[in-house]
């Protein structure tokens, strides 16, 4: 079980609570409250107001997490245009920081970015965009004996800052009916959660406890990065997908800590190792799990063929995630010479090419590129040791499972998470609300192994079927990481808001 890890230094550590007032935290937003910063980005030089330090809520239990800051082009107070856009009219990006379900605090437009280039904010800024980068409490939190960060504080929070944007749309700059949410991982979750639950009233009675202003808190667009949602069947997908994989490089846990997983730069240190025969065991208990939750979705692809899997896990599901791996295979096919053409389709097993196109990918094959990243159950570990259990702690407990079969099979003699919690963490819950977000942007590196694909395909398919804007790709080559097509990202961005 975790050991809390360090935490990472608030780089706005110095500078007060914007809003604190003798009588607690206000919830109107003050327009005179700001510094004015300028950043070097290509060449330009980019001029903002940094409105920074904002307590979103009226009663926080950890303040330092539960603000946003809040940035905006200096031109647009000087009445110009950026990018077809105006102070009237300019969408909202709204990254969060989360990794790995640890607290984040909200990102600041003058830290360096990941693997050190520009950050996202200020390149958003330089878009013509608002930024409001949000900070939310995690499950590692701790006052006293007391947790304060575990599920759901962390969409609890994210809501909660939505709801204070829409409350003071008129006194901010930018339109609060264009917040497009961006995120990585666990942070691409929440992004997608937060899309999806828009104005759930799931979450009004918890949202008023915590002295959330009352306002919507549905959003425009999602943007979300290798997504880790879905957690209560990520196990059975998990095997679905890489059963046939014994060895496995997987994340140590016990060194991982806040400022690493906030700073997706920085890699992990793994252990190696191969599964036990007790592992290989439950790797097929749970791939035998699988088919049944997917049938039971009932999904359909945008011809309206049924996407099934058979008691072995093949199907019209597999070919459609494998049909998504021929898709972005041969974009990065188109830009090579014939020789590279050769040389990519060599370095690959699971490919059928011929005449300069890939035509096939066989999913069972191709997962054997790389090792496992998890071992079984990949999420709800036995031993309670994952950081998915210590998500779904609570006040008192440190770790819990939320699946019945770790459940069944504890050795730490754990008990299950409420099943609200559960609930109220999974996107695929939302898909069909009626105030869930129109516009959607899904990226999962080909490569990116700290889920099933399934999960991300998944997602995708339930929005497009409830009639949602989907645009959903696994890039090429890409492991586990966001914010690495910032230009597409936001030409998608452009095309949706402008
Ligand atoms: C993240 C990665 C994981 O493998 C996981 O299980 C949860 C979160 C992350 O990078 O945020």
């Amino acid at each position: 079980v975790f050991a809390a890890p360090p935490m990472n230094k608030n780089p706005l550590a110095e500078l007060p609570y914007a809003n604190k007032t003798e009588n607690g935290y206000s919830l109107e937003f003050n327009d005179k409250n700001y510094s004015t910063a300028s950043a070097e980005l290509n060449g330009k030089t980019i001029t903002y107001r940094a409105f920074e330090k904002i307590v979103y809520v009226s009663n926080p239990v950890e303040a330092e997490y539960q603000t946003l800051n809040f940035y905006v082009p200096e031109d647009y107070y000087q009445g110009k245009e950026i990018n077809g856009y105006n102070a009237k009219t300019a969408p909202i990006f709204l990254p969060n920081a989360i990794g790995g379900y640890m607290p984040a605090m909200a990102a600041v437009a003058s830290q360096a970015g990941h693997d050190g280039k520009t950050n996202t904010i200020l390149q958003a800024l330089e878009r013509g965009y608002v930024v409001a980068s949000v900070g939310a409490r995690g499950r590692t939190l701790k006052q006293g004996d007391t947790y304060t960060g575990k599920a759901p504080a962390v969409i609890l929070d994210l809501k909660a800052a939505v709801r204070y944007l829409h409350a003071n749309d008129d006194k901010m700059v930018g339109d609060a009916n264009k917040i497009i949410s961006n995120g990585t991982s666990a942070g691409g979750a929440m992004s997608a959660l937060l899309g999806a639950s828009g104005d759930s009233a799931d979450y009004t009675k918890l949202l008023d406890e915590m002295g959330a202003v009352n306002a919507s808190d549905a959003i425009f667009a999602v943007s979300a990065y290798c997504p880790i949602t879905n957690l209560e069947h990520a196990d059975a997908a998990y095997e679905w997908e890489f059963s046939g994989l014994h060895h496995y490089s997987r994340m140590d846990m016990s060194r991982l800590n806040a400022k690493t997983f906030n700073d997706r730069s920085m890699k992990q240190a793994t252990i190696e190792g191969e599964l036990s025969a007790d592992e290989i065991k439950i790797s097929n208990d749970l791939k035998d799990q699988f088919p049944e939750y997917l049938n039971n979705l009932q999904l359909k692809d945008e011809k309206g063929n049924a996407l099934t899997l058979d008691k072995n896990g093949n199907g019209s599901f597999r070919t459609y995630v494998e049909n998504a791996l021929v898709l972005s295979a041969n974009q990065t096919l188109n830009g090579l010479n014939a020789d590279e053409k050769k040389a990519f389709v060599e370095k690959y097993k699971g490919l059928s090419y011929a005449n300069g196109i890939v035509s096939a990918v066989n999913l069972t094959e191709f997962v054997t590129n790389k090792a496992r990243m998890k071992s079984p159950p990949a999420f709800d570990a036995l031993d309670l040791s994952s950081g998915e259990n210590d998500e779904f702690g609570t006040t008192t407990i440190q770790a819990l499972h939320f699946t019945p079969y770790s459940l069944k099979n504890s050795t730490a003699n754990g008990d299950i998470a409420d099943a609200e919690n559960i609930k109220l963490l999974n996107a695929m819950n939302y898909t069909d609300n009626s105030k869930a977000a129109q516009h959607w942007r899904i990226r999962v590196g080909s490569e990116d192994y700290d889920t099933s694909h399934a999960i991300s395909a998944m997602l995708a398919v339930k929005l497009q079927m409830s009639g949602k804007n989907v645009d959903y790709a696994l890039p090429w080559g890409v492991g586990h990481a966001g914010d690495y097509d910032l230009d597409e990202l936001f030409n998608w961005v452009d095309k949706i808001a402008r």
